[in-house]
């Protein structure tokens, strides 16, 4: 239990050195309440992961927004571009399994799933599919 103790310390510490008092019990309480139902004092709200988006798969939009866009967005080393059919149709001639192995496993400056390692295989077919559908 010492190392607990310790723990609280540490923090404790970090509020004083920070300049933060405790004010009251609510406010102790809206601390400690686990990430996710509350905003740290100071931390951006938006930082924390939606409960909702936590707990299904990533939308291949969402994926696509997170990681894609970075390099596919602008065509950055040659990536084929979001919306540009005439990019997209000789990637789609190589047939979807292709860009999807591609997509997950990496093919030349294109990094393997996209740089997103968390991602599952499904998610980065589903940014695939994505980018295919919106570049028709
Ligand atoms: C760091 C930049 C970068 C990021 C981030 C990136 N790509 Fe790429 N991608 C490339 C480049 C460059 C190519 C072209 C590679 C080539 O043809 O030599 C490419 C090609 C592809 C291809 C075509 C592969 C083929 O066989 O023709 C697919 C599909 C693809 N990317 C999917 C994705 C998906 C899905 C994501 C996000 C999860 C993603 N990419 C993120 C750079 C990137």
């Amino acid at each position: 239990m010492s190392h607990m103790k310790k723990l609280f310390g540490i923090l404790l510490m970090t509020a004083m050195v920070s300049g933060t008092a405790i004010a009251n019990d609510d406010e102790v309480q809206a601390r400690i309440a686990p990430v996710g139902s509350t905003c740290m004092q100071g931390e951006e709200c938006a930082a924390a992961p939606a409960p909702a988006a936590a707990a299904g798969p990533k939308s291949g939009k969402d994926v696509y927004t997170g990681f894609c866009t970075t390099c596919h967005g602008a065509g950055v080393m040659g990536a084929p571009k979001f919306g540009t059919a005439a990019d997209w149709a000789p990637r789609v001639a190589k047939g979807k399994d292709t860009l999807y192995t591609h997509a997950i496993g990496g093919f030349n400056a294109m990094p393997p799933k996209g740089m997103c390692a968390a991602c599952s295989d499904d998610e980065i077919k589903g940014a695939v599919d994505y980018m295919l559908d919106g570049s028709k």
